[in-house]
């Protein structure tokens, strides 16, 4: 039987293949660490739970606007007017099954078959594949040996005439690194003059640490929201820790908006009704959720830190935000694929290599998980390493 060109040449999500193999090793009695996880181990905000139930409740739960329900779009607002200086309508939000089906529904508005999406190393594990799924052409910018960030004049030179978008994912998933200031505001500004899209996926941007904030792209153009080039990515997955609701949303342009509105529509007519009512509820809620997880986050990235100084040969970038860290193994294997294959035989560790985010000589480690599991997964694996 036929397959498409596409399905064969898509690869695995190479960070969800490894979470299903840590499930497996667990379940047969094997004691693996996971420092592969990408999700928040907190129970979900008792907004979120209250809201769920009271939907249940009414055992009506059917096909919502495509855009997203009115209540869930006002918390959105709400949330982009504090944490952006801007105030979008219902018609600059698109309301998606997570993050990921924003970027989805934001591809597949711009790019046509050929043209090309630039975006800096490490990048996000999705990114080259979403764009081939599109038709599109990924362009990856390579910082210098040894950085984390190119250099702007870089990300410049890769933009062509056939470019429709750049993609920015600060603070960075794998690197917990938050692009400056100056980066994003030259980046908006080549765009603008360019004429192309900016997609600023936001979704670590509470999540940071030591007082520090993400640059906030809108900021820094002097452009109003209905004629903006940047689009704005976000959700619910890990600020709120309910990735399992499958809830993002996009903010943008109305013209963008409307595109990407009839695409979802074609394609999963709404998002969960259920899974909105419980991030509205999540987002209604006024407690301190989100700044919890986020100094417990910074605690573990610390402990984290501390126990990376002790390795003899590793390089650390110190993470400012995410749950995430990518420090540079290189001076003990240059092959992040066999380094992680290593850990993993030898140590049962699971960590994620470098090289599935365009970065070899690096592993992403998270710290998401339990403090006991971050000491003693870099406890097993200095013991192999620097033994
Ligand atoms: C950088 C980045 N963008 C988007 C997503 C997708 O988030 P969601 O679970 O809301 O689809 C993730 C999830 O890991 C991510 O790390």
């Amino acid at each position: 039987m036929h397959l498409s060109r596409l399905a064969m040449s898509v690869g695995q999500s190479a960070t969800l293949k490894l979470n299903e193999l840590a499930g497996i090793l667990k379940a047969e009695g094997k004691p693996v660490v996971h420092l592969g996880g990408g999700e928040p181990e907190e129970k979900i905000p008792q907004g979120a739970y209250d809201a769920s139930l009271k939907k249940l409740d009414t055992r009506y739960i059917r096909y919502t606007a495509t855009s997203g329900i009115p209540e869930l779009k006002a918390e959105i607002s709400s949330y982009t007017e504090k944490n952006y200086g801007l105030k979008p309508s219902a018609k600059n939000i698109v309301v998606s099954g997570g993050a990921k089906q924003a970027i989805y529904n934001f591809l597949m508005a711009v790019v046509d078959p050929g043209s090309e999406v630039v975006f800096p190393a490490p990048y996000w594990v999705s990114y080259p594949e979403m764009v081939k799924m599109v038709y599109g052409t990924p362009v990856v910018v390579r910082p210098e040996p040894g950085k984390l960030l190119p250099d702007i004049q870089e990300m410049d030179r890769h933009i062509t005439s056939n470019t429709r978008a750049v993609m920015l994912n600060s603070p960075n998933n794998p690197s917990g690194m938050i692009y400056p200031e100056e980066f994003v505001r030259e980046l908006v500004e080549i765009c603008e003059y360019r004429g192309v899209y900016l997609m600023m996926d936001d979704i670590y941007n509470r999540l940071v640490f030591g007082g520090a904030s993400a640059p906030n792209a809108f900021a820094l153009s002097k452009q109003p929201l209905n004629d903006s080039i940047i689009v704005s990515i976000n959700g619910v997955s890990k600020m709120y820790s309910m990735t399992g609701y499958r809830i993002g949303w996009s903010v943008a342009s109305e013209a963008i908006t409307q595109a990407m509105v009839k695409i979802q529509a074609q394609i999963t007519s709404c998002p969960s009704a259920l899974s909105q009512a419980a991030a509205a509820g999540a987002m209604a809620e006024q407690g301190s959720f989100v700044e919890d997880l986020r100094v417990q986050l910074e605690k573990k990235r610390d402990l984290l830190i501390s126990e990376l100084k002790k390795f003899k040969k590793v390089k650390i970038h110190i993470p400012q935000g995410t749950f995430y860290s990518f420090p540079d193994f290189s001076a003990y294997e240059p092959d992040s694929e066999k380094l992680s294959k290593l850990l993993l035989d030898k140590a049962m560790v699971v960590t994620v290599p470098g090289k599935e985010f365009g970065l070899d000589g690096h592993l992403r480690l998270s710290y998401c998980g339990s403090e006991k599991d971050i000491v003693e997964g870099l406890s097993r694996i200095r013991k192999i390493l620097d033994a």
